[in-house]
């Protein structure tokens, strides 16, 4: 039984996001940080008749008392998208947030596992990872990009056009990052239906744009919350249950460091980045294992070179932003 930390917990994510991860027996301590209305979220949380115990604290000064002790820090802080923006248009204000988080989470609980869900998470991770370096406690198993949502997103849509296809116990592996021509989903794995190409590239088109959808929906009032909170619960229990509860073979598809961590040196090399999504064995630090990538069709294998042309900028912007700072 640990302490989670959910940052951003007042907001669109982190509400939902609680209210699943309240319901977790893994969970003895739920604290809840916001600059804003976090105590509310707890109190009303607070009721809910399972056994964790739920705290709210709001505000920079509480922030110190939020995250001591965290076995794992969940982070949806930051600004969402309204029509017509790209995730890297929110770099501007979220990169400031996560670096501050991430500056926080180094001193008060240097151990934990560090969830980034705040966009652009191609830029986000660099950010979280080269604050832990600065400040020397840098563990790359323990640092993920929750991609999640763009696995949920593959098996539902697949599922869409073929019922047959069950999309809660098929998982389909999605590579890269985490925007548009950086998710690339491997459809070409899937065994127990097939594709035209037509099917194939729509499909292809739809996960990678998947957010835009609800974001054009939502006409200005946010991007995917509910499905999101889903993820990351989905992705936060995951790495509990492997972590704390000692369970073997769980994989998730998540962006990582990639030095550092185990099976990862030909990811690296193959792709020349420095972080990459793929499937990850979850183990009791983290990362256990990192998936070798599994065979790509002619077509997956231009969407990858396509995808690592996009990563290289993102990343570099990530790291250049705490970098320059001395
Ligand atoms: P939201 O505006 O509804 O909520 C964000 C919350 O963050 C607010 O409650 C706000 O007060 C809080 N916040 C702002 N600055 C903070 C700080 N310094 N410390 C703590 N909390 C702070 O937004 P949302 O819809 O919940 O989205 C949050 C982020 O998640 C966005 O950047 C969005 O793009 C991203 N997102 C990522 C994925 C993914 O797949 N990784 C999916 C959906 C959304
Ligand atoms: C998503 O994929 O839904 C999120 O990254 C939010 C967004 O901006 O699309």
């Amino acid at each position: 039984m640990v302490k989670v930390v959910v940052c951003g917990a007042a907001g669109g994510i982190g509400q939902p996001l609680s209210l699943l991860l309240k319901q977790s027996d893994l969970i003895s301590h739920l604290a809840l940080y916001d600059i804003v209305n976090a105590a509310g979220v707890a109190a009303d949380l607070s009721h809910i008749n399972t056994a964790s115990k739920v705290t709210g604290h709001v505000g920079k000064d509480a922030l110190a008392e939020a995250l001591s002790g965290a076995h794992t820090v969940v982070i949806p802080a930051g600004v969402p998208r309204k029509p017509g923006m790209t995730r890297d248009d929110l770099f501007k204000v979220n990169a400031g947030i996560v670096r501050d988080l991430a500056e926080a989470c180094a001193k008060h609980c240097p151990k934990a596992f560090i969830l980034v869900i705040s966009n652009p998470v191609n830029s986000t991770v660099p950010i979280v990872c080269e604050v832990f370096k600065k400040a020397g406690v840098f563990d790359p198993r323990k640092v993920f990009g929750v991609t999640t949502l763009d696995v949920v997103r593959s098996s539902t849509f697949v599922n869409h056009i073929k019922p047959q296809f069950e999309p809660q116990s098929n998982r389909i592996t999605v590579v890269g990052g985490h925007s548009g021509a950086t998710i690339v989903p491997i459809l070409s794995q899937i065994k127990q239906v097939t594709f035209t190409p037509e099917e194939i590239k729509a499909l292809t088109h739809r996960i990678q744009f998947g957010g835009d959808e609800v974001v054009k929906a939502k006409d200005g009032a946010g991007s995917a919350t509910l499905s999101m909170a889903y993820a990351g619960a989905r992705f936060t229990t995951s790495l509990l249950e492997a972590s704390v509860r000692g369970k073997r073979g769980l994989v998730e598809s998540t962006y990582i460091h990639l030095k550092g961590n185990a099976g990862a040196e030909w990811n690296a090399r193959s792709t020349g980045l420095e972080y990459f999504a793929q499937d990850v064995e979850l183990g009791p630090e983290g990362v256990a294992n990192v998936l070798a990538l599994p065979d790509l069709s002619a077509e997956e294998k231009a969407l990858v070179k396509i995808a690592i042309g996009e990563l290289k900028g993102n990343i570099t912007k990530g790291v250049d932003f705490v970098i320059a700072v001395p």
